[in-house]
């Protein structure tokens, strides 16, 4: 996590870094720091704990000038959220400044090795450590900067995007990356350069950028072309890309939250999603990525699905879409687990992996080992350009826009409504589909964007229903078949944004163990959107009455027997079964937004987490 930012140019650098921290934000939001340089003037470093709005606070009146300069906002991995921890930091002669995204593993033994040669030490960050080891090669080899950057990352075990600046050679910035991201924007004739963790804070001034592949290191001059060497010191040409970013959808507009925006924006988002891949005139799907990689994705013997968190939950989904549909054996892994698992995986294997982001560190590891092993691979990803997305042999973007909330609320709508696409598709290429389902699903498919639209005039029923929970410690949330991952990530939203409790399970398990837990004074959220499991699910509802759990049921419009059993009901249109988790998680995110603003939390920056996760 944490978000990086730099220039260099012939403008006042603070204002574009301070508006870049800002767009970084959801990367983290522990704490934020800037350092400043012009020529004959000193490297000025300003920090502060907290958001970016409290270094701009701190700032107010301090000496801000300077056309070069760096800027960080921190998600704490070594050392506790402060002003001493937070970035840029300082080598011990304050000649070097740093920012840094990602982990630094063998910080320790470099620490204590700097300590025996006199180096001291401010912070309880590995950064600092890295800090320091370029200033002590510059001054053991008077070697320059781009070289001392070079020698110091060979030495360097984990994961990283930097930039340094040097009081000594101010007209220059070295950024190296791996495992973490970094781009660089490239101004008109040279004469102004920007780098970032994403494209967002770059956007504005250019559109010309250069994605930075693992081990790469980049020297910026003022009114020189970018110089790209990797870590052997071979020169690399730089490949400049052309890319144009909508910030329209990064604004709340009237919206009080990003979070209740991305909600109400899916059905538009559903619809971008399925433009040009859903024909209805022709009742047919068309993926580009199945007609140029035909031959991997139908003739697949076997897939596995790697992701985390809420895409982890999409591709729970997708694996009861291409099962059903494809008849093609799908293992859903967490990344995390997959990396080190020793997985048996090779040649002839598709893995899809998913990502919002396009990069979690994870599941970029995964990758790259079942890249290893001889694995196709498939990438459902939302940010295009991401280190997933560039990582993947194929793959398609949900294109439901930039997300900002930091629980994904659209990106899962939009994942699942890819995997739906990608399992009718390869279904009907296999003669695994029968047509008249085919056909009724692509109808039907094209109907659900409006179906949202009326779960969301719900709203206020839920905001109603939400006011009882504020003081509630725990949750329990059910569901079956397709509806069991959409209980998961019912119960994932509550826990990230208003801080209770909740767990998801498929509801028949119950009577297994978790039925225990259940008093008066738990909340029950039961899906029962699933026509074929609904007696069956009635009766799981009824087990929870008899212990007095309270029950709050979503059921499909019209529904009269579980109205008489359940506390709280929330109706959602009828829709086929295997469409289901695209309306009935609507209700479950609008109920995790109403309880955490209530509880006056901070929906879009919860707590101790961060949008992108590029640490492991
Ligand atoms: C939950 C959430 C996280 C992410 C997870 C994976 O609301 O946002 O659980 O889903 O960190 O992130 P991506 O999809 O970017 O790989």
């Amino acid at each position: 996590m944490c978000g990086i930012v730099g220039y260099l140019g012939k403008r006042e650098a603070f204002p574009i870094l301070i508006a870049g921290l800002k767009r970084l934000e959801y990367r983290g939001y522990d704490s934020a720091g800037v350092a400043l340089l012009s020529s004959g003037k000193d490297l000025r470093v300003y920090k502060e704990k907290g958001k970016v709005a409290n270094l701009e606070q701190l700032v107010a009146g301090r000496d801000l000038s300077g056309t070069i300069g760096i800027a960080h906002t921190r998600w704490a991995t070594h050392g506790e959220p402060s002003e001493v921890n937070a970035h840029p930091h300082l080598s011990q002669s304050g000649r070097l400044a740093l920012v840094h995204n990602g982990i630094i593993e063998n910080y320790s033994a470099l620490r204590e090795s700097l300590r025996e040669k006199g180096f001291t030490f401010r912070s309880s960050t590995d950064t600092e450590v890295l800090v320091q080891l370029i200033e002590y090669i510059q001054q053991k080899y008077s070697t320059d900067l781009p070289s001392a950057v070079r020698i110091s990352l060979n030495k360097i075990v984990g994961a990283y995007a930097i930039a340094v600046i040097d009081r000594e050679e101010p007209d220059m910035i070295v950024a190296a990356r791996k495992s973490s991201p970094l781009v660089v924007g490239i101004g008109e004739d040279n004469k102004e350069f920007f780098i970032a963790s994403d494209a967002s804070p770059i956007a504005d001034y250019t559109s010309q950028m250069v994605y930075l592949d693992d081990g790469e290191i980049v020297t910026i001059r003022r009114g020189k072309p970018i110089q790209v060497i990797n870590l052997n010191n071979e020169t690399i040409d730089p490949k400049i890309e052309q890319v144009e970013m909508d910030f329209g959808k990064m604004q709340k507009g009237d919206f009080p939250h990003f979070m209740l925006k991305e909600i109400f924006d899916q059905p538009d988002c559903i619809e971008d999603c399925m433009r040009g891949r859903l024909l209805t005139s022709k009742k047919r799907i068309v993926l580009s990525a199945l007609q140029l990689h035909h031959k991997e994705l139908v003739e697949a013997k076997r897939i596995t699905i790697i992701s985390c968190g809420t895409s982890w939950h999409a591709g729970l989904i997708g694996k009861q879409l291409l099962e059903s549909y494809c008849r093609i054996p799908v293992n859903v892994e967490y990344a995390s687990e997959f990396r080190y698992s020793n997985p048996v995986i090779g040649k002839g294997d598709v893995v899809i992996a998913i990502s919002q982001s396009g990069e979690t560190a994870d599941t970029l590891a995964a990758i790259q080992l079942a890249k290893e092993k001889g694995a196709y691979i498939f990438g459902i990803v939302n940010a295009v350009g991401s280190s997933i997305a560039r990582a993947a042999s194929m793959g398609t973007y949900i294109h439901v826009g930039p997300e900002i909330g930091v629980a994904s609320t659209k990106a899962f709508t939009g994942q699942v409504t890819v995997l739906t696409l990608l399992s009718l598709a390869i279904g009907r290429e296999r003669g695994t589909i029968d047509p008249e389902t085919y056909q009724q699903i692509v109808t039907e498919l094209a109907n659900i964007p409006d179906k949202i639209r009326k779960v969301l005039k719900s709203n206020e029923h839920i905001e109603e229903i939400s006011k009882m929970f504020t003081y509630a410690k725990n949750f329990i949330y059910l569901g079956r078949g397709y509806n069991y991952p959409v209980a998961l990530e019912g119960a994932l939203k509550l826990k990230e944004i208003s801080y209770i409790h909740a767990e998801g399970y498929p509801a028949a398990e119950m009577k297994h163990g978790p039925i225990a837990l259940i008093d008066a004074d738990m909340p029950v959220v039961c899906i029962a959107t699933d026509k074929t499991l609904y007696p069956k699910t009635v009766s799981n509802i009824q087990e929870i009455k008899a212990r007095h759990g309270h029950i709050i049921a979503i059921v499909p419009e019209g529904d009269v027997t579980i109205h008489k059993i359940a506390d709280d009901v929330i109706e959602v249109p009828e829709t086929l079964t295997c469409l289901t988790p695209l309306l009935s998680t609507i209700p479950l995110q609008l109920l995790a937004y109403h309880i955490a603003v209530r509880k006056d939390l901070n929906v879009d920056q919860p707590r101790n987490l961060a949008k992108s996760v590029t640490v492991e």
